[in-house]
């Protein structure tokens, strides 16, 4: 790696070598969930988008590849699906794991399958738990795909990620998968405050940096700072850094296309609405229908 590139991607406390879970220390992962609030606070909006969709395709079994604390993986379980979450992280999975526990006495939770695999082996991560299984949809979102850094400068690995994703769908499946909009992150230097996916109901600063390597953004890092709340949720403030890639919303479809032999239907939503009705989005939502 050249010297330009020498970046402190990651929180105090996660170590430099062969980690690419940036959750590791546990900083984020403890506050995340907090910040995000439960199921029931994940915006109307999304809800609708995401539920409509699977309904309207009549999708039932649904794999969440960047489950996190479990919060998407929730929602859909709520509304009864059958769920299937994985994460890489264990340290968020633990989150997860703990929420499925507090809800053993719901009988919707008996079949929420929750495992540790990685995009990158996620078809045999996934046989390993559940031989022969495929999905009528995958959602990798809250702009989890863009943890994925492009250590090999060809984006080959995220490429592969993607090609993961169609290979654990069924033939007519779903692939819900967003990014924000890094286009304007780079342009503006800002990240929006809000979100789109949850209601939070707590202020947190976001200070976004760009880092530009031969004219090229390869990196947005977001350093998150919560304070500690007068509620006492969160007790004590939290820093913590995420580095992401920065998807440019052209490259990113393309990349998509040919994960899927250029076959799949492709859809492209500005904040959960058709892509011409926002003018400056905060997240880009790909859905890919698999040919069948
Ligand atoms: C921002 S969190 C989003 C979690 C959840 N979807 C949400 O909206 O709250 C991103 C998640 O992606 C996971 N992740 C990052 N790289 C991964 C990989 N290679 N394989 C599986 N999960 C990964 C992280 O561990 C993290 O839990």
């Amino acid at each position: 790696m050249s010297a330009d590139k020498v970046f402190h991607s990651r929180s105090e406390g996660i170590p430099s070598e062969g980690v690419k879970d940036q959750y590791a220390d546990g900083k984020a992962a403890r506050v995340w969930k907090k910040y995000i609030g439960d199921s029931n606070q994940r915006t109307q909006n999304y809800k609708d988008f995401l539920t409509g969709l699977l309904r309207k395709h009549n999708c039932v079994k649904v794999l969440d590849v960047a489950c996190g604390t479990g919060i998407d993986s929730m929602m859909l379980v709520d509304e009864g699906f059958k769920v299937v979450s994985v994460d890489a992280s264990d340290k968020m999975l633990k989150h997860a794991l703990k929420a499925r526990w507090e809800k053993r006495k719901d009988p919707r939770y008996d079949e929420w399958v929750i495992e540790e695999a990685s995009w990158e082996t996620l078809p045999r991560d996934v046989q390993s738990f559940m031989p022969g299984a495929t999905f009528d949809a995958v959602i990798c979102l809250g702009n989890s795909f863009a943890h994925l850094l492009d250590e090999y400068e060809d984006q080959r690995t995220q490429k592969m990620c993607l090609e993961n994703f169609a290979k654990v769908l069924k033939p007519g499946g779903l692939l819900f998968i967003d990014h924000r909009n890094y286009d304007a992150m780079i342009d503006s230097g800002a990240t929006p405050g809000h979100s789109i996916y949850y209601n939070c109901k707590y202020p947190v600063d976001i200070k976004t940096s760009v880092l530009v390597v031969g004219g090229k953004p390869e990196l947005v890092a977001l350093d998150y700072c919560i304070g500690a709340t007068a509620d006492g949720e969160i007790s004590e403030r939290s820093e913590f850094r995420l580095c992401y890639y920065p998807h440019k919303l052209d490259k990113f479809t393309v990349m998509l296309d040919e994960a899927f032999g250029n076959k799949a239907q492709h859809s492209i939503y500005a904040d959960f609405k058709p892509l011409d009705q926002v003018e400056n989005p905060a997240y880009y939502i790909h859905v890919m229908q698999k040919p069948l």
